[in-house]
């Protein structure tokens, strides 16, 4: 004790105190400040304080309990790219915390959600259209993928989005996975051109090939570091309508007797197949029952476009594996019929979630992957009383989604080696609590950290920054991590994001 009273670090910490305080004093000053002189420019529809209508509504709405947690001065509710311009002037200037919130699905704490401080909310910016011309789809920030497919149904098209109809466009600042990215690349390789308002409410347009091009790649992983997206536009995928069923497949469901059968056909599947028509997601799931049981399955989703059956030597390991024939559904669907195949699962507002993730390469020992099974296993029977459910996903990248990226200027998190191009499999650990429960209790947050420790990790393979946990370094993982670094820099010079909003940590 004495020698920590000596030391100079601690001096200063206790020297620095009262000014501490006084800075969030300033803070908070400040904060009012911006929202006092927003209101007076854009009203108070568009800059909404607690007692506005929209107010209470957007804070609770947030996919995550532990993002409803949260109490911003004000909110900005813009109709238009102009509106977000003058909000973040106001928000750089005053020097305030923020935070944006498009579809709500973030499971990261205080990534979409802010306490003193502005919060800039999508919701009244959800306009979707097909522009035949360029053969592109314009989205605005609040649609969500189901949405999406609805709206463009009659007109035979679709955006790669995501595979859960409620999640939104934040999706795509992450990277995106989609039943269609083995054939079409991943959601923000389709971008064609973004509006981006940058920190200090400067409003340019980024394409692959203009003067900003550094700013869209960066924008295909960079998550909500490089500035405020008000409009993506991206390539039209023509999925056909409900009545085109080119696709095959559904779900297969299996006991967890063939946990391990299963996580090895993961294996093989990510190292051998490279027929881009095909696309699965394989997830695991924990579901804890009134009595403090268990029940444990997996379930295999399992898409074929182009043929009426299921081809034997693409699926035949997941067809032959033991599986609960009577939850089995195999038949012929249209993209639509995919698209809502999996609407959002029960539970999902009013839960408090985490996500963790890692990755494995598709050259690994399929020992590899029936031990991640069977580490999250352990962990969901350690804590089968502390939880709702959990459930462990894992997605195939197949080495057409990577050829894709590359081929359309890169994105942010391939890996930089171009002679082999190695697949891999990103694998997303979800905890729900049960309903209402405010935290997880350490213990069970140690049990998951323990879990991010020890599960196996392929170096040189990037995390997928949606489904990991705020904690861990996805960027660092990045093939373009230098690039990436480079190029916040130059969008951000004094470190704004950084320093007044929540997100990935490494840049
Ligand atoms: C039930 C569920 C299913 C999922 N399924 C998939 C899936 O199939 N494929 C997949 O790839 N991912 C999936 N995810 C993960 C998903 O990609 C992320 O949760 C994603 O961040 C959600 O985006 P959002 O707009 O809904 O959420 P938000 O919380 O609103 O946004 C997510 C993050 O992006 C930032 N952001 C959002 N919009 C903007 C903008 N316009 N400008 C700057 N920053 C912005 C936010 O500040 C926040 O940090 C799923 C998540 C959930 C909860
Ligand atoms: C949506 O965008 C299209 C194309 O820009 C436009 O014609 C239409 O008026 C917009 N709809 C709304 C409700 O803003
Ligand atoms: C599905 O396959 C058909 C040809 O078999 C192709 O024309 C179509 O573009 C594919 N659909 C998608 C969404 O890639
Ligand atoms: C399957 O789950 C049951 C019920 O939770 C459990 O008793 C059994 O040990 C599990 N079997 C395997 C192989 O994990
Ligand atoms: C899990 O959550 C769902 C949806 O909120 C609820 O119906 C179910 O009863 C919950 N299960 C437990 C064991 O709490
Ligand atoms: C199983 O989980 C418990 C709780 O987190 C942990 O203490 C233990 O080390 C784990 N066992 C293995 C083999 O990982
Ligand atoms: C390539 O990526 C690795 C990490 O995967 C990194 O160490 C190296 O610096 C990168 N090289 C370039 C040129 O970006």
């Amino acid at each position: 004790m004495k020698a920590a009273y000596s030391s100079p670090e601690l001096w200063l910490i206790i020297l620095h105190l009262p000014l501490l305080a006084l800075s969030s004093d300033c803070d908070n000053r400040n904060v009012f400040l911006a929202c006092n002189t927003l209101q007076a420019s854009l009203g108070r529809s568009i800059i909404q304080d607690n007692h506005g209508p929209d107010y209470q509504s957007t804070i609770t709405g947030a996919w995550n309990l532990f993002n409803t947690q949260f109490q911003p001065t004000c909110i900005v509710f813009p109709r238009q790219s102009s509106h977000v311009q003058v909000a973040m002037q106001s928000i750089y200037t005053f020097d305030v915390n923020y935070a944006v919130q498009a579809g709500g699905h973030s499971a990261m704490k205080g990534w979409n959600n802010v306490n003193d401080g502005i919060l800039i909310s999508f919701k009244f910016m959800n306009n979707i259209s097909y522009n035949p011309s360029k053969d592109t789809i314009i989205l605005e920030p609040a649609v969500r993928w189901g949405e999406s497919v609805t709206a463009l149904e009659s007109q035979g098209v679709s955006p790669v989005g995501g595979r859960v109809d409620d999640v939104g466009t934040g999706l795509l600042l992450g990277g995106g996975l989609s039943f269609l990215s083995p054939t079409h690349g991943y959601a923000a390789d389709n971008y064609v051109e973004l509006d981006v308002v940058l920190v200090d409410g400067t409003l340019v347009t980024a394409t692959a090939s203009n003067e900003y091009s550094d700013l869209f790649r960066a924008l295909k992983g960079g998550a909500n570091r490089f500035g405020v997206v008000t409009r993506y536009e991206v390539r039209a995928i023509h999925t056909g309508s409900l009545i085109d069923k080119t696709w095959f497949g559904g779900s297969i469901a299996y006991p967890n007797t063939s946990f391990d059968a299963v996580a090895q056909a993961v294996s093989r599947y990510t190292r051998d197949v490279s027929d881009p028509n095909a696309a699965i997601l394989v997830y695991f799931a924990a579901i804890a029952l009134p009595d403090a049981s268990l029940t444990n399955l997996a379930i295999a989703n399992l898409y074929y476009n182009g043929t009426s059956q299921l081809p034997e030597n693409i699926f035949g390991e997941f067809l032959s594996i033991p599986s609960i024939p009577e939850s089995t559904m195999l038949t012929s669907l249209s993209w639509p019929d995919i698209a809502f195949s999996l609407t959002e699962p029960l539970p999902s507002d009013g839960h408090g979630q985490t996500f963790a993730c890692t990755v494995l390469a598709g050259d690994e020992d399929d020992s590899l992957y029936v031990d991640v099974v069977r580490e999250w296993t352990n962990f969901t029977t350690s804590f089968r009383q502390e939880f709702n459910t959990s459930v462990l996903a894992f997605t195939p990248i197949p080495v057409s989604q990577i050829m894709i990226g590359r081929e359309r200027g890169g994105n942010a998190f391939d890996s930089n080696h171009s002679s082999v191009i190695v697949p891999y499999n990103q694998i997303h650990v979800q905890v729900t609590l049960p309903l209402g429960v405010p935290q997880m209790s350490p213990e069970m947050e140690e049990g998951r950290q323990l879990f991010i420790k020890q599960a196996p990790r392929s170096l040189g393979f990037p995390l997928y920054i949606n489904e990991c946990d705020a904690e861990q370094n996805v960027f660092e993982t990045y093939g373009q991590y230098e690039f990436l670094k480079q190029t916040y820099m130059k969008y951000d010079p004094t470190r704004f994001n950084i320093r007044r909003t929540a997100g990935p940590p490494g840049l």
